[in-house]
């Protein structure tokens, strides 16, 4: 098999297991670094030993990272740079599934912050801090994991929906960053695959009937989502897309909607049309302005 990622950099959260686990190890097959941020500290350092052993040289390193603190994003992507040089690629993965069916729930604030402070604004942080270093190596790609539950919902998934469908709309609204430095931005879209959190998510609330149906929905293998990340990665053409990792190998992008007739009329398309040069060159000196301000 070739190469064809020899010589990048990825950043990996949530790769201290299971799907993170799977990608991280995909990419050092195809020639990558790879450098892992986890809350699992024993699960990651173990991953990292396997990579290195297998590749008898160093292609990976692990830092115990939180997601929801900017300072864990900023240390995690030093170490890529500091360890490797650069970053190139992002894959934003960590997530829970923990008390995902809240509204019966007691009204209690750090748990339902949680989740969506890990699964949605852990993202919107580590898009942020990857942004900067992306642009810093002249471009990259961030894949950003979603879920089918960004579009499909039901109570029994709750809040859990709410935070994957941020992550949709997140990552659809980076469209113009591939004009601006390069960078490109997407979101993986599996359902159900066989994990811990797929246990947690669905299996752990007694007396659901819900937990009956899943077992026997069906699933995706790891494999096709793994085969949907690197698609995202290496495929350039691919900007903003949600891709579906479905069971039977199927992957396919969900389309959004691109527009309501309501909503634009011939003077407003022709203004938008012609300002789309300003609003890059505006993100451009945002982007230089914020690079100076964080030092990335
Ligand atoms: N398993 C499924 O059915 C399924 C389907 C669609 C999407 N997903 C998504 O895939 C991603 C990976 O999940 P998985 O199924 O491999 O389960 P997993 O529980 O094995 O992986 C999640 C990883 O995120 C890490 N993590 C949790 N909180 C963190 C934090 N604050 N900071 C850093 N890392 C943190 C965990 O330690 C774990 O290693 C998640 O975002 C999940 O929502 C899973």
């Amino acid at each position: 098999m070739t190469k064809s990622l020899q010589g990048k950099v990825a950043v990996l959260t949530g790769a201290s297991r299971n799907i993170g686990k799977a990608v991280a190890t995909e990419l050092v097959k195809r020639g990558a670094k790879v450098v892992i941020g986890d809350v699992l500290d024993a699960e990651g350092e173990a991953t990292v030993k396997e990579l290195n052993t297998s590749a008898g040289e160093k292609v990976a390193a692990f830092i115990h990272t939180d997601v929801t603190q900017y300072s864990a994003n900023r240390a995690l992507f030093a170490l890529a740079e500091s360890e490797f040089g650069g970053v190139d690629i992002a894959f934003l993965n960590a997530g829970i599934g923990t008390n995902a069916n809240t509204m019966f729930l007691p009204m209690d604030d750090a748990m339902d912050d949680r989740m969506l402070d890990i699964n949605t604004t852990g993202v919107v942080k580590g898009t942020k801090v990857a942004m900067l270093h992306l642009a810093k190596r002249g471009g990259g790609v961030i894949v950003n994991t979603a879920s089918v539950a960004g579009f499909l919902a039901g109570p029994t998934m709750s809040i859990y929906n709410a935070s994957k469908h941020g992550v949709i709309g997140w990552t659809r609204s980076c469209a113009i960053y591939q004009p601006v430095c390069n960078v490109r931005v997407n979101a993986v879209c599996p359902t159900w695959v066989d994990t811990d959190l797929a246990v947690d998510l669905a299996e752990n609330d007694e007396g659901n009937p819900f937990t009956e149906i899943f077992a026997k929905m069906p699933r995706v293998s790891s494999e096709t989502v793994v085969e949907a990340v690197l698609t995202l990665i290496e495929d350039e053409s691919r900007n903003t897309q949600t891709l579906l990792a479905l069971p039977g190998g199927v992957i396919r992008p969900q389309e959004p909607v691109s527009q309501y007739p309501e909503l634009v009329n011939d003077e407003f398309a022709q203004i938008a049309a012609k300002r789309i040069p300003d609003t890059v060159a505006y993100y451009k000196r945002k982007l230089e302005e914020a690079r100076k301000r964080e030092g990335i």
